[in-house]
C-alpha cells in the first residue's frame, strides 16, 4: 500500500515534472548530440579517497590507497582527453572538486590533473575545492593556494570534542579551530565551514556556541546541515542518527538564522549563510554540467548521467577507451522544468525572466498557481520579476527535501554503491 508520504511524492512528481516514475537506464547517450549548442558549463571533478570513513557519510568514496590512487589519477586524465574534443571550445565557467576527501591527492597527482583539466578544456572561472581539516598545514595551503584555489570549503562538523567523537571525527575541537584560522589567513576569495547540527544528544545551547564561534572565526561563509540519516551508511543503519524530529531541527535552524544574520551574513541557499560582497562558494547549482571521476553526475539539458560508483570498474572502463557512464535518464521539458525550479528555489531567490529565458515559456503560466498560495501562506515573496523564499518557506524547502532528495539519494546511490553496473533504478 502506499503510504502518505509516497502518495504526497507521486502528486508533487506528476504536477511539478510531468511523471510519476524517474526510471534511470544502462544506456549511453549520444553524446556528441548532447553537447552541441551547449554556451556554457560547469565541471564537477570527483576524488573518491579519504583517510577515514566515517560513519554518517552518504558520498561515494574509500580509504586511501597509493597504487588505487595512481591508476585514478591515469584515468581522470583518460576521461578528460575523451571529452575534449566532445566539449571543444564551449566555455567552462565554474569548476568544483569535491570527495571523497580531494586534498588526499594534494602531493599525490592532483596538480597534474589539474593541468590537464586546463590544457582541454576552455576554462573560464576559478577552482572550488573542498577538504579536510587534517589536510590544512601553511605548507598545504600554500601548495592549495598555488594550485589555483580561490574557493575552499571546510569539513569542521562540529566545534565540541564529545560531538566530533560521536561523528568519529580524527582531530579536537581546539585543532580544527586552529586549522580554520590558518586557511582564513590564507587569503581565499571564499572559505566555507561545514557544519553538522541536530546531533545526537546536543543541546539548543552547544548549536548557538558552535555557530558564535563559526562567525568569530571569521570564514566567510558557513553550510550548515542538520545530520541526515541516509539509509545505506553505517549510521543510518544503526539508526544512531538523532532522528530528532522536524521541530527541533527547525529551532536549532532559526537560531543559526539570529547568529549568522546578526553576524552580517545573508542566507544564500537553504543550508547556507554567506557574508554579503564575498563569491558564494557554489557547488552543482549550475544550470549545465560535466561529471568527471568515479560516480560523478553530469546534467546536459535533456539528460541527466552518472559515472560508475566502483572505483576499480571506473579505472578499468577508462583503460579500456570507454567512458565510465552507469546509467542515464533522457528528460522532458517538464522534468527539465522542475529540475531547474528545485536549484533555483534552493538558492532561495531567482527571476522568472531567467526561467523565460532558459524554457522560452512564461513562468507564470507553467509554475504561476503554486507560486500564489505560497506567498499567500508567506512562505515566497514576488518582488516584481524575483521570487525570494522567505525563512519559513525555507524551512518547508528543507522538508520536502529530506521528503525528496534524501530517498533519491539514498535509492540511485545505495543501488549504485552495491551494483557498478546497474540495469535500471526507478525513483
Ligand atoms: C565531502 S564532505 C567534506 C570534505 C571532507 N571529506 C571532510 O569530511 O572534511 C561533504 C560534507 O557533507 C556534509 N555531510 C556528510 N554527510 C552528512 C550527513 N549524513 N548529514 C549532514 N551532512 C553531511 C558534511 O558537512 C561534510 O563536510
Ligand atoms: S565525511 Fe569526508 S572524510 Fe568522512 S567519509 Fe565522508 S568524504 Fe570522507
Amino acid at each position: 500500500m502506499l503510504s502518505v508520504s509516497d502518495g504526497i511524492k507521486r502528486i508533487l512528481k506528476r504536477s511539478l515534472a510531468g511523471t510519476g516514475q524517474i526510471v534511470l537506464q544502462n544506456r549511453l547517450p549520444f553524446l556528441q548530440s548532447k553537447l552541441r549548442g551547449i554556451e556554457e558549463l560547469g565541471l564537477y571533478l570527483h576524488i573518491p579517497f579519504c583517510r577515514q570513513i566515517c560513519p554518517y557519510c552518504p558520498y561515494n568514496k574509500e580509504l586511501y590507497h597509493s597504487e588505487v590512487a595512481r591508476e585514478y589519477v591515469d584515468a581522470l586524465k583518460r576521461e578528460i582527453d575523451l571529452y575534449s574534443p566532445l566539449v571543444g571550445g564551449t566555455p567552462v565557467t565554474s569548476f568544483y572538486i569535491g570527495g571523497g576527501t580531494p586534498t588526499t591527492l594534494l602531493h599525490r597527482g592532483l596538480g597534474e590533473v589539474l593541468e590537464h583539466v586546463y590544457r582541454a578544456f576552455n576554462m573560464q572561472c576559478e577552482i572550488h575545492m573542498e577538504s579536510h581539516p587534517n589536510d590544512l598545514s601553511r605548507e598545504n595551503l600554500a601548495s592549495i593556494t598555488s594550485l589555483g584555489v580561490k574557493h575552499l570549503s571546510i569539513g569542521v562538523e562540529a566545534l565540541q570534542d564529545g560531538h566530533l567523537e560521536t561523528l568519529r571525527r580524527p582531530y579536537t575541537a581546539q585543532e580544527v579551530k586552529n586549522a580554520v584560522g590558518r586557511a582564513v589567513a590564507a587569503g581565499f576569495d571564499c572559505v566555507n565551514a561545514d557544519f553538522i547540527f541536530a546531533l545526537p544528544g546536543q543541546t539548543f545551547g552547544e548549536v548557538e556556541q558552535a555557530g558564535s564561534e563559526l562567525a568569530e572565526l571569521g570564514v566567510d561563509q558557513v553550510a550548515a546541515y542538520p545530520l541526515f540519516g541516509f539509509p545505506y551508511t553505517r549510521l543510518g543503519r544503526e539508526g544512531g542518527h538523532s532522528n530528532s524530529g522536524l521541530l527541533r531541527r527547525r529551532r536549532m535552524l532559526r537560531l543559526l538564522e539570529r547568529i549568522f544574520y546578526g553576524a552580517g551574513y545573508e542566507r544564500t541557499s537553504v543550508w547556507a549563510f554567506t557574508k554579503p560582497e564575498v563569491p558564494k562558494y557554489c557547488s552543482v547549482t549550475v544550470p549545465l554540467y560535466l561529471g568527471l571521476g568515479a560516480s560523478a553526475g553530469s546534467y546536459l539539458r535533456d539528460v541527466f548521467y552518472l559515472n560508475t560508483f566502483n572505483v576499480s570498474e571506473y579505472i578499468g572502463a577508462l583503460h579500456n577507451g570507454r567512458l565510465p557512464i552507469a546509467l542515464s535518464v533522457e528528460l522532458s521539458e517538464r522534468m527539465q522544468m522542475a529540475g531547474w525550479l528545485y536549484w533555483r528555489v534552493y538558492e532561495t531567490r531567482f527571476t522568472k525572466s531567467d526561467f523565460e529565458q532558459r524554457f522560452g515559456r512564461s513562468f507564470d503560466a507553467v509554475y504561476g498557481k503554486y507560486f500564489g498560495p505560497l506567498s499567500w501562506l508567506g512562505l515566497a515573496q514576488e518582488n516584481g520579476d524575483e521570487i525570494v523564499l522567505s525563512d519559513e518557506g525555507t524551512y518547508w524547502l528543507h522538508v520536502l527535501e529530506d521528503l525528496f532528495s534524501i530517498d533519491y539519494v539514498g535509492k540511485l546511490w545505495g543501488t549504485s554503491t552495491q551494483d557498478p553496473w546497474p540495469e535500471r533504478v526507478v525513483l
